[in-house]
Protein backbone atom coordinates (compact mmCIF):
# COMPACT_ATOMS: atom_id res chain seq x y z
CA UNK A 1 0.00 0.00 0.00
CA UNK A 2 1.44 3.30 -1.06
CA UNK A 3 1.29 6.06 1.49
CA UNK A 4 -0.26 9.60 0.65
CA UNK A 5 1.37 11.34 -2.70
CA UNK A 6 3.51 14.44 -1.53
CA UNK A 7 2.17 16.96 -4.05
CA UNK A 8 -0.71 18.70 -4.30
CA UNK A 9 -3.61 16.51 -4.64
CA UNK A 10 -5.26 16.98 -1.46
CA UNK A 11 -9.02 18.17 -1.36
CA UNK A 12 -8.52 20.44 1.60
CA UNK A 13 -5.57 23.10 2.28
CA UNK A 14 -5.24 24.05 5.77
CA UNK A 15 -5.11 27.66 6.13
CA UNK A 16 -1.67 28.50 7.56
CA UNK A 17 -2.90 31.95 8.66
CA UNK A 18 -5.22 30.34 11.07
CA UNK A 19 -8.10 33.25 10.40
CA UNK A 20 -11.03 30.57 11.19
CA UNK A 21 -9.74 27.55 13.08
CA UNK A 22 -13.36 26.88 13.68
CA UNK A 23 -14.76 27.02 10.11
CA UNK A 24 -12.19 25.07 9.51
CA UNK A 25 -12.92 22.28 11.72
CA UNK A 26 -16.45 21.87 10.94
CA UNK A 27 -15.76 22.02 7.04
CA UNK A 28 -13.50 18.84 7.37
CA UNK A 29 -15.35 17.51 10.03
CA UNK A 30 -18.13 17.38 7.01
CA UNK A 31 -15.67 15.53 5.04
CA UNK A 32 -15.60 12.35 7.96
CA UNK A 33 -14.02 11.02 10.75
CA UNK A 34 -10.25 11.82 9.08
CA UNK A 35 -9.65 14.01 6.05
CA UNK A 36 -6.49 13.95 3.71
CA UNK A 37 -5.29 17.69 3.79
CA UNK A 38 -2.50 19.66 2.52
CA UNK A 39 -0.84 21.59 5.42
CA UNK A 40 1.56 24.89 4.86
CA UNK A 41 4.12 24.10 2.75
CA UNK A 42 2.38 21.36 0.12
CA UNK A 43 2.63 18.57 2.55
CA UNK A 44 -0.22 16.18 2.79
CA UNK A 45 -1.41 14.57 5.83
CA UNK A 46 -4.39 13.62 7.65
CA UNK A 47 -6.84 16.18 9.71
CA UNK A 48 -8.58 13.89 12.43
CA UNK A 49 -11.41 14.95 13.84
CA UNK A 50 -14.15 12.28 14.87
CA UNK A 51 -13.46 11.91 19.21
CA UNK A 52 -13.52 8.34 19.38
CA UNK A 53 -11.33 7.60 16.22
CA UNK A 54 -8.58 10.30 17.71
CA UNK A 55 -8.79 8.08 20.65
CA UNK A 56 -8.35 4.66 18.90
CA UNK A 57 -5.09 6.58 17.30
CA UNK A 58 -4.08 7.97 20.34
CA UNK A 59 -3.51 4.65 22.04
CA UNK A 60 -2.52 2.31 18.63
CA UNK A 61 0.75 1.20 18.99
CA UNK A 62 1.30 1.68 15.53
CA UNK A 63 0.89 4.90 15.60
CA UNK A 64 4.40 7.08 16.81
CA UNK A 65 5.42 10.50 17.14
CA UNK A 66 8.10 10.50 15.49
CA UNK A 67 9.71 11.06 11.99
CA UNK A 68 13.01 9.96 12.58
CA UNK A 69 12.13 6.85 13.00
CA UNK A 70 8.66 6.54 11.54
CA UNK A 71 8.10 9.42 8.56
CA UNK A 72 9.40 8.29 5.39
CA UNK A 73 9.21 11.42 3.82
CA UNK A 74 10.83 13.34 6.54
CA UNK A 75 14.16 10.69 5.93
CA UNK A 76 13.86 10.33 2.52
CA UNK A 77 14.49 13.91 2.16
CA UNK A 78 11.30 14.78 0.26
CA UNK A 79 10.02 17.12 2.48
CA UNK A 80 11.55 20.73 1.64
CA UNK A 81 14.92 21.13 3.25
CA UNK A 82 13.01 24.90 4.40
CA UNK A 83 9.53 23.50 5.35
CA UNK A 84 8.03 26.03 7.91
CA UNK A 85 6.79 23.60 10.53
CA UNK A 86 9.92 21.45 10.23
CA UNK A 87 10.91 22.20 13.76
CA UNK A 88 7.58 20.33 15.07
CA UNK A 89 9.56 17.08 13.90
CA UNK A 90 13.07 18.20 14.06
CA UNK A 91 13.15 18.49 17.75
CA UNK A 92 13.87 15.60 20.33
CA UNK A 93 11.13 15.42 22.87
CA UNK A 94 8.63 13.44 24.91
CA UNK A 95 6.30 14.94 21.69
CA UNK A 96 7.92 13.70 18.73
CA UNK A 97 9.38 10.32 21.05
CA UNK A 98 8.02 6.73 20.72
CA UNK A 99 8.24 3.55 22.91
CA UNK A 100 11.20 3.37 25.71
CA UNK A 101 12.27 6.56 23.65
CA UNK A 102 9.41 8.18 25.40
CA UNK A 103 9.32 7.07 28.40
CA UNK A 104 12.87 7.93 28.97
CA UNK A 105 12.46 11.32 28.28
CA UNK A 106 9.35 11.53 30.48
CA UNK A 107 10.96 10.48 32.79
CA UNK A 108 12.89 13.45 34.73
CA UNK A 109 9.83 15.76 34.03
CA UNK A 110 7.65 13.30 35.94
CA UNK A 111 8.92 14.87 39.77
CA UNK A 112 8.00 18.49 38.68
CA UNK A 113 4.47 17.47 37.97
CA UNK A 114 3.10 15.30 40.77
CA UNK A 115 -0.78 15.87 42.29
CA UNK A 116 1.15 17.21 45.20
CA UNK A 117 3.43 19.38 43.78
CA UNK A 118 0.73 21.19 41.36
CA UNK A 119 -1.12 21.70 44.44
CA UNK A 120 1.30 23.44 46.46
CA UNK A 121 1.60 25.78 43.15
CA UNK A 122 -1.91 27.25 44.10
CA UNK A 123 -0.97 29.67 46.73
CA UNK A 124 2.05 31.25 44.36
CA UNK A 125 -0.19 31.16 41.41
CA UNK A 126 -2.81 33.35 43.47
CA UNK A 127 0.39 35.69 44.61
CA UNK A 128 1.61 35.82 40.96
CA UNK A 129 -2.12 36.38 39.54
CA UNK A 130 -2.37 38.94 42.34
CA UNK A 131 1.45 40.95 40.95
CA UNK A 132 -0.05 40.84 37.70
CA UNK A 133 -3.06 42.16 37.97
CA UNK A 134 -1.69 44.74 39.59
CA UNK A 135 0.42 45.55 37.09
CA UNK A 136 -2.69 45.52 34.64
CA UNK A 137 -3.86 48.53 36.65
CA UNK A 138 -0.62 50.17 36.11
CA UNK A 139 -0.74 49.78 32.05
CA UNK A 140 -4.14 50.51 31.84
CA UNK A 141 -3.50 54.16 34.13
CA UNK A 142 -0.62 55.02 32.15
CA UNK A 143 -2.60 54.58 28.96
CA UNK A 144 -4.12 57.63 27.54
CA UNK A 145 -7.34 56.22 26.26
CA UNK A 146 -7.23 53.44 29.79
CA UNK A 147 -6.99 50.59 27.20
CA UNK A 148 -4.86 47.83 28.30
CA UNK A 149 -4.17 44.80 26.00
CA UNK A 150 -5.66 41.36 28.36
CA UNK A 151 -3.74 38.85 26.56
CA UNK A 152 -0.24 40.61 26.95
CA UNK A 153 -0.47 41.55 30.26
CA UNK A 154 -2.87 38.98 31.97
CA UNK A 155 -3.60 35.83 29.62
CA UNK A 156 0.41 35.65 28.28
CA UNK A 157 1.76 36.93 31.53
CA UNK A 158 0.53 34.47 34.31
CA UNK A 159 1.49 31.43 32.17
CA UNK A 160 4.73 32.74 31.49
CA UNK A 161 5.57 33.11 35.05
CA UNK A 162 4.62 29.97 35.93
CA UNK A 163 6.67 28.05 33.52
CA UNK A 164 9.43 30.79 33.98
CA UNK A 165 9.53 29.55 38.05
CA UNK A 166 8.87 25.58 37.14
CA UNK A 167 12.03 25.59 34.61
CA UNK A 168 13.97 28.36 37.19
CA UNK A 169 15.03 30.66 34.11
CA UNK A 170 17.12 33.23 35.20
CA UNK A 171 15.03 36.78 35.79
CA UNK A 172 17.70 38.38 33.05
CA UNK A 173 16.32 35.45 30.71
CA UNK A 174 12.88 36.03 30.56
CA UNK A 175 12.05 39.00 28.09
CA UNK A 176 14.56 36.87 25.26
CA UNK A 177 12.67 33.64 25.74
CA UNK A 178 9.02 34.91 25.79
CA UNK A 179 10.23 37.13 22.62
CA UNK A 180 11.41 34.10 20.64
CA UNK A 181 8.55 32.10 22.00
CA UNK A 182 5.43 34.21 20.98
CA UNK A 183 6.67 34.26 17.13
CA UNK A 184 8.50 30.69 16.97
CA UNK A 185 5.29 28.72 16.93
CA UNK A 186 3.80 30.83 14.37
CA UNK A 187 2.31 28.82 10.93
CA UNK A 188 2.75 31.28 8.63
CA UNK A 189 6.55 32.11 9.03
CA UNK A 190 8.54 32.44 6.18
CA UNK A 191 11.40 29.86 5.52
CA UNK A 192 13.98 33.08 6.94
CA UNK A 193 11.72 34.08 9.83
CA UNK A 194 11.32 29.93 11.35
CA UNK A 195 15.75 29.63 10.63
CA UNK A 196 16.39 33.22 12.62
CA UNK A 197 14.00 32.21 15.44
CA UNK A 198 15.37 28.91 15.37
CA UNK A 199 18.96 30.42 15.53
CA UNK A 200 17.91 32.53 18.60
CA UNK A 201 15.92 30.09 20.41
CA UNK A 202 19.85 28.01 20.23
CA UNK A 203 21.58 30.48 21.69
CA UNK A 204 19.45 31.28 24.16
CA UNK A 205 19.60 27.82 25.12
CA UNK A 206 23.19 27.18 25.80
CA UNK A 207 23.34 30.23 27.81
CA UNK A 208 20.50 29.03 30.00
CA UNK A 209 22.07 25.64 29.89
CA UNK A 210 25.51 26.99 31.20
CA UNK A 211 23.91 28.84 33.76
CA UNK A 212 22.12 25.52 35.53
CA UNK A 213 24.78 23.55 35.00
CA UNK A 214 26.85 25.75 36.92
CA UNK A 215 24.13 26.47 39.74
CA UNK A 216 21.90 23.79 39.40
CA UNK A 217 18.31 24.33 41.85
CA UNK A 218 15.04 22.37 42.83
CA UNK A 219 13.56 23.03 39.00
CA UNK A 220 12.93 21.35 35.90
CA UNK A 221 15.97 22.28 33.98
CA UNK A 222 18.64 21.30 36.45
CA UNK A 223 16.80 18.30 36.68
CA UNK A 224 16.93 17.83 32.83
CA UNK A 225 20.94 18.75 33.09
CA UNK A 226 21.14 16.04 35.41
CA UNK A 227 19.72 13.61 33.33
CA UNK A 228 21.57 14.58 30.49
CA UNK A 229 25.01 14.60 33.09
CA UNK A 230 23.93 11.36 33.71
CA UNK A 231 24.23 9.71 30.54
CA UNK A 232 20.16 9.72 29.70
CA UNK A 233 19.38 12.73 27.56
CA UNK A 234 21.59 13.70 24.90
CA UNK A 235 22.45 17.07 24.62
CA UNK A 236 20.24 17.80 21.54
CA UNK A 237 17.43 16.04 23.65
CA UNK A 238 18.31 18.72 26.90
CA UNK A 239 18.09 21.83 24.81
CA UNK A 240 14.47 20.71 22.95
CA UNK A 241 13.07 19.29 26.02
CA UNK A 242 13.87 22.92 27.58
CA UNK A 243 12.40 24.60 24.09
CA UNK A 244 9.31 22.28 24.52
CA UNK A 245 8.55 22.96 28.44
CA UNK A 246 8.41 26.84 27.48
CA UNK A 247 5.69 26.27 24.27
CA UNK A 248 3.90 23.84 25.87
CA UNK A 249 2.90 25.67 29.17
CA UNK A 250 2.97 29.08 27.93
CA UNK A 251 0.69 29.60 24.87
CA UNK A 252 -1.73 26.99 25.86
CA UNK A 253 -2.88 28.10 28.84
CA UNK A 254 -2.25 31.73 27.03
CA UNK A 255 -5.25 30.39 25.16
CA UNK A 256 -7.10 28.75 27.97
CA UNK A 257 -7.27 32.06 29.99
CA UNK A 258 -7.75 33.87 26.75
CA UNK A 259 -10.92 32.45 25.42
CA UNK A 260 -12.22 32.38 28.70
CA UNK A 261 -11.90 35.70 29.27
CA UNK A 262 -13.13 36.53 26.27
CA UNK A 263 -16.24 34.05 26.11
CA UNK A 264 -17.21 35.11 30.37
CA UNK A 265 -17.52 38.90 28.79
CA UNK A 266 -19.63 37.79 25.91
CA UNK A 267 -22.17 35.50 27.98
CA UNK A 268 -22.55 38.44 31.01
CA UNK A 269 -24.91 35.92 32.81
CA UNK A 270 -22.86 32.90 32.76
CA UNK A 271 -20.28 35.06 34.51
CA UNK A 272 -22.95 36.19 37.07
CA UNK A 273 -23.05 32.16 37.51
CA UNK A 274 -19.60 31.63 38.20
CA UNK A 275 -19.14 35.04 40.14
CA UNK A 276 -22.08 33.98 42.63
CA UNK A 277 -20.52 29.94 42.99
CA UNK A 278 -23.65 28.72 41.35
CA UNK A 279 -21.67 27.23 39.00
CA UNK A 280 -18.20 26.25 39.72
CA UNK A 281 -14.68 28.25 38.09
CA UNK A 282 -13.57 24.04 37.37
CA UNK A 283 -16.87 23.66 35.21
CA UNK A 284 -15.73 27.15 33.26
CA UNK A 285 -12.53 26.12 32.44
CA UNK A 286 -13.79 22.83 31.29
CA UNK A 287 -16.12 24.23 29.22
CA UNK A 288 -13.40 26.56 28.00
CA UNK A 289 -11.35 23.77 27.02
CA UNK A 290 -13.93 22.12 25.03
CA UNK A 291 -15.22 24.85 23.51
CA UNK A 292 -11.72 26.37 22.12
CA UNK A 293 -9.25 23.82 22.32
CA UNK A 294 -6.41 25.83 23.39
CA UNK A 295 -4.31 23.44 20.98
CA UNK A 296 -6.24 23.47 17.89
CA UNK A 297 -4.70 20.99 16.04
CA UNK A 298 -1.41 18.70 17.03
CA UNK A 299 1.37 18.22 14.74
CA UNK A 300 2.33 14.72 14.30
CA UNK A 301 1.57 11.62 14.24
CA UNK A 302 3.14 8.82 11.62
CA UNK A 303 1.55 5.23 10.82
CA UNK A 304 4.28 2.87 12.00
CA UNK A 305 2.62 -0.15 9.55
CA UNK A 306 -0.89 0.11 7.88
CA UNK A 307 -4.21 0.22 9.69
CA UNK A 308 -7.31 -0.48 8.83
CA UNK A 309 -9.66 0.85 11.34
CA UNK A 310 -13.26 -1.07 11.46
CA UNK A 311 -15.67 1.31 12.79
CA UNK A 312 -15.23 4.18 10.37
CA UNK A 313 -13.74 1.65 7.40
CA UNK A 314 -10.69 3.97 6.80
CA UNK A 315 -7.13 2.63 5.87
CA UNK A 316 -3.99 4.65 7.06
CA UNK A 317 -0.98 3.39 5.44
CA UNK A 318 2.49 3.00 6.58
CA UNK A 319 4.19 6.57 6.77
CA UNK A 320 0.98 8.63 6.43
CA UNK A 321 1.02 11.77 8.83
CA UNK A 322 -1.77 12.05 11.10
CA UNK A 323 -3.01 15.34 12.67
CA UNK A 324 -5.00 15.56 15.64
CA UNK A 325 -8.00 18.30 15.29
CA UNK A 326 -8.97 18.94 18.48
CA UNK A 327 -10.56 21.73 17.84
CA UNK A 328 -13.27 19.82 15.99
CA UNK A 329 -13.30 17.05 18.64
CA UNK A 330 -14.39 19.69 21.16
CA UNK A 331 -17.45 20.72 19.22
CA UNK A 332 -18.49 17.19 17.78
CA UNK A 333 -21.99 17.35 17.55
CA UNK A 334 -22.10 13.39 18.53
CA UNK A 335 -21.09 13.92 22.12
CA UNK A 336 -21.93 17.47 22.75
CA UNK A 337 -25.22 17.64 20.55
CA UNK A 338 -26.33 20.03 17.49
CA UNK A 339 -25.62 23.60 20.04
CA UNK A 340 -21.68 22.38 20.58
CA UNK A 341 -20.33 25.39 18.73
CA UNK A 342 -22.41 27.27 22.13
CA UNK A 343 -20.48 28.24 24.85
CA UNK A 344 -21.94 26.81 28.14
CA UNK A 345 -21.07 26.84 31.93
CA UNK A 346 -23.78 24.58 32.55
CA UNK A 347 -23.27 21.76 29.46
CA UNK A 348 -23.44 18.53 31.43
CA UNK A 349 -20.56 17.38 28.73
CA UNK A 350 -18.24 19.64 29.13
CA UNK A 351 -15.59 17.24 30.74
CA UNK A 352 -16.43 15.18 27.67
CA UNK A 353 -12.89 16.90 25.81
CA UNK A 354 -10.13 15.48 24.64
CA UNK A 355 -8.02 18.63 25.23
CA UNK A 356 -5.15 17.56 26.92
CA UNK A 357 -4.92 14.74 24.93
CA UNK A 358 -5.27 10.68 25.99
CA UNK A 359 -3.00 7.99 26.12
CA UNK A 360 0.98 7.79 26.70
CA UNK A 361 1.30 11.31 25.40
CA UNK A 362 -1.82 12.59 27.45
CA UNK A 363 -0.22 16.32 28.83
CA UNK A 364 1.81 16.59 32.03
CA UNK A 365 0.13 19.96 32.54
CA UNK A 366 -3.12 19.37 32.40
CA UNK A 367 -3.62 19.78 36.22
CA UNK A 368 -1.21 22.82 36.60
CA UNK A 369 -2.95 24.91 33.79
CA UNK A 370 -6.44 23.94 35.22
CA UNK A 371 -5.53 25.24 38.60
CA UNK A 372 -4.17 28.43 36.75
CA UNK A 373 -7.43 29.08 34.81
CA UNK A 374 -9.39 28.31 38.14
CA UNK A 375 -7.29 31.05 40.55
CA UNK A 376 -6.56 33.70 37.77
CA UNK A 377 -10.08 33.72 36.03
CA UNK A 378 -12.36 34.72 39.31
CA UNK A 379 -9.22 36.73 40.76
CA UNK A 380 -9.54 39.02 37.19
CA UNK A 381 -12.59 39.37 37.73
CA UNK A 382 -13.21 40.07 41.54
CA UNK A 383 -10.63 42.33 41.15
CA UNK A 384 -12.37 44.50 37.83
CA UNK A 385 -15.92 43.97 37.88
CA UNK A 386 -16.72 46.47 35.37
CA UNK A 387 -14.24 45.02 33.24
CA UNK A 388 -15.56 45.58 29.30
CA UNK A 389 -13.55 45.42 25.98
CA UNK A 390 -12.63 47.90 23.87
CA UNK A 391 -13.98 46.49 20.56
CA UNK A 392 -17.00 46.61 19.46
CA UNK A 393 -17.47 42.83 18.72
CA UNK A 394 -16.17 39.60 19.21
CA UNK A 395 -15.43 39.12 15.55
CA UNK A 396 -13.12 42.88 15.29
CA UNK A 397 -10.31 40.79 17.67
CA UNK A 398 -7.99 39.21 15.76
CA UNK A 399 -6.76 35.24 15.38
CA UNK A 400 -3.45 34.33 16.31
CA UNK A 401 -1.90 33.38 13.08
CA UNK A 402 -0.99 29.67 13.94
CA UNK A 403 -2.77 26.86 13.66
CA UNK A 404 -1.77 25.15 16.61
CA UNK A 405 -2.55 27.70 19.49
CA UNK A 406 -6.17 29.09 19.38
CA UNK A 407 -5.98 32.60 20.64
CA UNK A 408 -6.32 35.95 19.86
CA UNK A 409 -3.10 38.38 19.16
CA UNK A 410 -4.26 41.16 21.35
CA UNK A 411 -7.49 41.33 23.76
CA UNK A 412 -8.01 45.52 24.15
CA UNK A 413 -9.77 46.12 27.33
CA UNK A 414 -11.16 48.87 29.70
CA UNK A 415 -10.94 47.96 33.43
CA UNK A 416 -13.93 50.01 34.18
CA UNK A 417 -16.13 50.08 31.28
CA UNK A 418 -19.81 50.77 31.06
CA UNK A 419 -22.58 47.92 31.34
CA UNK A 420 -21.93 46.93 28.02
CA UNK A 421 -19.24 44.83 27.91
CA UNK A 422 -18.69 45.30 24.07
CA UNK A 423 -18.05 49.15 23.10
C1 LIG B 1 -4.60 24.72 28.76
C2 LIG B 1 -3.33 24.36 28.75
C3 LIG B 1 -2.79 23.17 28.03
C4 LIG B 1 -3.32 22.43 26.99
C5 LIG B 1 -4.66 22.63 26.30
C6 LIG B 1 -2.36 21.42 26.67
C7 LIG B 1 -2.54 20.47 25.66
C8 LIG B 1 -1.66 19.45 25.37
C9 LIG B 1 -1.83 18.50 24.32
C10 LIG B 1 -3.00 18.47 23.34
C11 LIG B 1 -0.79 17.64 24.36
C12 LIG B 1 -0.52 16.48 23.41
C13 LIG B 1 -1.37 15.34 23.77
C14 LIG B 1 -1.50 14.33 22.67
O1 LIG B 1 -1.73 14.70 21.51
O2 LIG B 1 -1.44 13.13 22.97
C15 LIG B 1 0.07 18.09 25.44
C16 LIG B 1 1.25 17.47 25.79
C17 LIG B 1 2.11 17.98 26.74
N1 LIG B 1 1.91 19.07 27.56
FE1 LIG B 1 0.27 20.23 27.62
N2 LIG B 1 -1.28 21.54 27.49
C18 LIG B 1 -1.50 22.58 28.35
C19 LIG B 1 -0.66 23.04 29.34
C20 LIG B 1 0.56 22.51 29.65
C21 LIG B 1 1.44 22.99 30.68
C22 LIG B 1 1.14 24.15 31.64
C23 LIG B 1 2.57 22.22 30.64
C24 LIG B 1 3.82 22.32 31.44
C25 LIG B 1 4.27 23.36 32.08
C26 LIG B 1 2.37 21.21 29.60
C27 LIG B 1 3.27 20.24 29.26
C28 LIG B 1 3.03 19.24 28.35
C29 LIG B 1 3.99 18.19 28.04
C30 LIG B 1 5.36 18.02 28.67
C31 LIG B 1 3.41 17.39 27.05
C32 LIG B 1 4.02 16.17 26.37
C33 LIG B 1 3.58 14.90 27.02
C34 LIG B 1 4.11 13.68 26.28
O3 LIG B 1 4.32 13.73 25.07
O4 LIG B 1 4.34 12.65 26.94
N3 LIG B 1 1.15 21.44 29.02
N4 LIG B 1 -0.49 19.17 26.05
Amino acid sequence: MSSLPLRNHCPYTLDGSASDIHGEAAALRAMGPATPVELPGGVPAWSVTDPELVRRLLVHPHVSMDAHQHWPAYLNGALPADWPLRIWVDIRTVQTAHGPDHKRLRQPLVPAFTARRVRALASQIADTAAAVLDDVAKVAAAAPDGVVDLRTHFASRLPWLMVTELLGLPEAMHDGFQRVNDTVFATDLTAEQAAANTAQATQLLGALIAVKTEHPGDDVTSALVRAHRAGRLSEQELADSLWMMMGAGYGTTAALLDHAVVNLLTHPDQLDLAMSGRVGWDQVVEESLRHQAPVANFFFRFLTEDLHDEATGLTFAQGDALVINYAAVGRDPGVHGTDAHVFDVTRPTARKHLAFGHGPHYCMGAELARLEGRIALPALFSRYPGLAFAVAAPDRLTPLPSLIFNGHRELPVRLEGTSNRWT
